[in-house]
């Protein structure tokens, strides 16, 4: 840690020298008197790279805040938050497994936040708990910086989870001409159009699902598609949730694979290589969500620079 008092003078502290043991696993806002504390919630939570994303957030704009670590038990989320909060806590990002309890948690939720389904950014204002949901705006922000065009494209979205069903909203927003979600069990798939469809409507983008194994025949996908973007949890299993077959089939020169899974060139990216494909990881949508965060919770008016922050990452 970092800090050097409560008077103003310090720059910044960070829970993350031991980011296993467990006083930095269990932040106390009182034991940051003056600072205002931040924290992100998950379990496991001892290796995210939200509290350095923060930190240089917060040197990049000269704020003063601690920005630390909480792991709740499985189950418990709701008690630590609310104790968190009553603690003197401004705010929390949450991750998996706790976005759905922190969307229950909130006494009021944002738009984007009830289309998501779950909650990432947490915040207290006169003791009203608000939560918002930015991994949306964090890929789609990430997406555009690589100089991927949204607007007419042609999108595979694969997965019919909470991390596909987070994003689908901005991503109709860019009005691409079509969203395709594709995922293994068709059901969850279907629910996902079912609930989307009056968003896509709005702004004109023909809004379907597949099966995985449909994405085999070519007659169901008779061109590659522009962009690829993988919400499965397949990749942490060094799995690609698609075929040999079906990622003949949507992969070509020209397009673009995202996998929001971070930190490895993934089954899914290896397959888009191969086919002569243009790769990212989700690393860029980490570091944007991150900065959608912090400018609600420090004012949208604060000068940040998310892209330097991810260069500094990378290297
Ligand atoms: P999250 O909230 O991270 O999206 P989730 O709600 O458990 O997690 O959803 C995981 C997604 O990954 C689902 O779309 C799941 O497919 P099913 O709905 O058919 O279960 C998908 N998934 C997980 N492992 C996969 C694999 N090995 N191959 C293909 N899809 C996989």
């Amino acid at each position: 840690m970092n800090i050097k008092n409560s008077l103003g003078k310090f720059a910044y502290s960070v829970g993350n020298m031991n980011p296993n043991s467990a006083n930095d696993l269990h932040t106390s806002p009182s034991q940051f008197p003056g600072l205002d504390v931040y924290a992100v919630a998950g379990n496991p939570v001892g290796h995210s790279k939200s509290p350095t994303i923060h930190q240089r957030f917060a040197e990049q704009s000269k704020q003063t805040m601690h920005y630390g670590r909480l792991q709740p038990a499985i189950g418990e989320f709701a008690k630590a938050a609310k104790s968190f909060f009553a603690d003197g806590g401004k705010g929390m990002n949450v991750t998996i497994p706790f976005k759905l309890d922190a969307q229950t948690l909130a006494d009021v939720l944002s738009p984007r936040a009830k289309l998501a389904g779950a909650v990432n950014t947490l915040w207290i204002k006169n003791g009203i708990i608000y939560g918002d949901n930015t991994d949306g705006a964090g890929l789609v922000r990430d997406l555009l910086a690589q100089g991927i065009q949204l607007q007419g494209a042609r999108i595979l979205l694969i997965g019919a989870g909470g991390a596909a069903r987070g994003v689908m909203g901005p991503l109709l927003e860019q009005k691409p001409a079509q969203l395709i979600i594709a995922n293994r069990s068709s059901a969850k798939a279907g629910e996902l159009v079912t609930l989307l469809a009056e968003v896509a409507k709005t702004h004109a983008v023909q809004l379907q699902s597949r099966t995985l194994l449909e994405l085999e025949d070519q007659s169901n996908t008779p061109q590659a598609f522009d962009l690829v973007i993988n919400a499965t949890a397949a990749g942490l299993s060094d799995q690609s949730p698609l075929s040999p077959i079906a990622a003949a089939n949507i992969f070509a020169p020209g397009s673009f694979a995202y996998d929001m899974v971070y930190g490895k060139t993934t089954a899914f990216m290896q397959q888009a290589l191969h086919r002569g494909a243009r790769v990212s990881d989700g690393l860029g949508m980490l570091v944007e969500q991150a900065a959608d965060a912090f400018l609600i919770w420090r004012g949208a008016n604060v000068s940040i620079d998310p892209r330097a922050v991810l260069s500094e990452l990378r290297t």
